[in-house]
This record gives C-alpha cells, structure tokens and sequence, in this order.
C-alpha cells in the first residue's frame, strides 16, 4: 500500500473553499498567446506582450472585483506580469483577495488512431513547473482537456482524458495547488440533450474512477464541466429550467458531496445564456457550491468596450463588473433579469 504524503491537505482545502465561497466565482483569463492575440484581432489591437499585460491589468485592476471574484485563472505569462505603476499582478490580485490560479496543461494535439480527437500535453516536467508557480504565488490550477460528442467520443479518446487529468490532480496537489479538473465536453454538434447527459456521465465516471485511483484528495479539487445542453446545431434548444434539471441529474449521479465547488465553463453560450443557466441550477441548495469559471461570458463586452485605448478602461472595467455581478446574484439563484 502506498502512503500519501499530507503535506499540504489542509491548505488545498482551505482554498479551494475560498474559491468556492458565497456568491464568488473564477474569473477565467487563461488565454494562451495565440488565443489572446485572436481576441485582441477581433478589436484591432496588436497582439504583443504589453497589450496583453495591458488587458489582464485593465480586468484584475477594476475596483472591488473580489465582492464577486473568488479565483483569477492566468496564463504563465501573466503569472510574472505587473501592473503600469510596478505592482505585481499576484500581489494585486491577493490585496483583492482573489486566489492567483495558472493554466498548467500545454494544450491539446491529435490522438492517434482516434477518431479525430484530440489528447492534452503536460504531464511532463509538472512537478517541477508546479512547484516553481507554487514559488510565484498560483495556489490553484487548470487543465482542460475535451471530449468531442460528434466525434464519438471513442472510449480511447475518454480514458486518455480521464487519466490525465487524474494525474495532473494528483500532481498539482503535491505541490500544493487545488486542481481544477475541466473535462470539456464541446458544445459543437447536433446532439440532442439527453446524447450530451449520456456521454457528460461517461467521461466523469471515468475521471473520478481514475482520481480515486491516484489518491486525489477530493476535498481538495474544483470540477469545471460544461453545462448539459443540447449541441449548437441540435434543432430543439433547451430553456434554461431543463439545462439545470439535466445538469444537476447528472451531477448528482457522478460527483460525490465532498467535492467543494463545481465552476462551470461558459463554453460559447451568451452572457445572459450562462448566467441565466447558472442561476437556474441555485434556485435550491446542492451539496456543492455550483459557480462559474467563465472567459468569454465575462469578457467578450469587455474587450469591445475596451477597443485598446486608454480612455475606455473605465467603462470596459465597469462591463467586467456588471458580467460578475450578474454571475455573483445567479450563484445565490437571485438574479432577475
Ligand atoms: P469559456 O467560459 O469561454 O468557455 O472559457 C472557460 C475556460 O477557461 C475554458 O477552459
């Protein structure tokens, strides 16, 4: 039998509470570089390292952000960025009291004799990057791996998935960062609801049977899935009252109580789409804290109020807190649009 070490028990559970506290949720802004530069295109701003700098400190920087912001998830980038005036990002972000988070997977490439689908690198050197983002203050993670419903998915493409991200919870933890686990089951296709509920049960039956497997502290984890709704291209759309029926069924099947928080992606779906859809999953208590993790669903405003220049960091910073306050009311199920 193998002994897992307790170093660092108490503190994941400790924040992966403050993360998943009253009414907070993670703003994510985890963009990779390329990501980031097709965001800044689509408002003709240059992608370059101080644009991007630029936008994360026009978002973290927006005043009382942590009344509604638990957690920032940020790129390695930005991990070590500061802001105009000489603050670092995670010194902001800690006086804000929101947790600094970091992207630690290195992205997704084409899985071999699959049909199609994709597997997610990192693994690798982990331990070692772990402990360095631990170094410079990160006290949570994220890795994202997908599921494809229209390509199958095979039962390669979700063991594979499974398993890493089984092993990169148990990673992250020894270094003393609370894993997010995000298995995202995309939104594209023509599935019906019921086809996405069947294959969100099997990918997370798969990952918490090979989370147990790797002794990973489940006290100590958050989950990001993807909401159950039907695909883009399904000609029955769902309202938001049976997105949160089929979402809570198939969480209360797969996802024991002792997991803290559950911080769903928005995945593509509008601002007031995710919002409303989380705010329909608080209209009764769960055993688990049910928030938000959401990128373009907090910033896609944002970044057009913005457009790069300097005199609309104001407003666009006032967009940003309108989107988490909305998401802050719908996490107590009180939000009235
Ligand atoms: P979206 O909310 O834009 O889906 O992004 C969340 C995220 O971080 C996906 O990993």
């Amino acid at each position: 039998l193998v002994v897992k070490a307790l170093k660092y028990d108490e503190e994941l559970i400790k924040t992966a509470h403050k993360i998943a506290s009253k009414g907070r949720g993670i703003l994510a802004m985890d963009e990779s570089n390329a990501t980031c530069g097709k965001r800044l295109d689509s408002i003709g701003v240059e992608n370059t390292e101080e644009n991007r700098r630029a936008y994360r400190e026009l978002l973290i920087s927006a005043p009382g952000l942590g009344e509604y912001i638990s957690g920032a998830i940020l790129f390695e980038e930005t991990l070590y960025q500061s802001t105009k005036a000489g603050q670092t990002f995670v010194e902001l972000l800690n006086e804000s009291g929101i947790v600094p988070g970091i992207k630690v997977d290195k992205g997704l490439v084409p899985l071999a004799n699959s049909n199609g689908e994709s597997w997610c690198m990192g693994l690798d050197g982990l331990d070692k990057r772990c402990a360095e983002y631990y170094k410079a203050g990160a006290r949570f993670s994220k890795w994202r791996s997908v599921v494809s419903i229209p390509a199958g998915p095979s039962m390669i493409a979700l063991r594979d998935c499974a398993y890493g991200l089984a092993r990169y919870a148990a990673i992250a933890q020894d270094a003393g960062l609370v894993p997010i686990v995000e298995p995202e089951v995309m939104l594209d296709g023509e599935q019906d609801i019921d086809r996405c509920l069947e294959v969100q049960e099997a990918i997370w039956a798969e990952t918490f049977k090979y989370m147990a497997d790797n002794k990973v502290l489940f006290e100590g984890i958050l989950l990001k899935p993807a909401m159950v709704t039907p695909g883009a291209d399904c000609k029955v759309k769902s309202n938001p009252t049976q997105v949160a029926e089929y979402t809570l069924k198939m969480l209360r099947r797969r996802v024991p109580p002792a997991v803290p928080g559950i911080m769903f992606l928005s995945g593509g779906q509008s601002e007031l789409e995710s919002t409303l859809n989380l705010n329909a999953m608080n209209q009764a208590p769960n055993p688990w804290h049910v928030s938000f993790s959401y990128a373009r669903a907090l910033q896609n405003t944002v970044l057009k109020t913005w457009q790069g220049k300097t005199e609309n960091v104001q407003i666009a910073q006032e967009a940003l807190l309108k989107r988490a306050k909305a998401n802050s009311l719908a996490q107590q199920g009180k939000y009235d649009a």
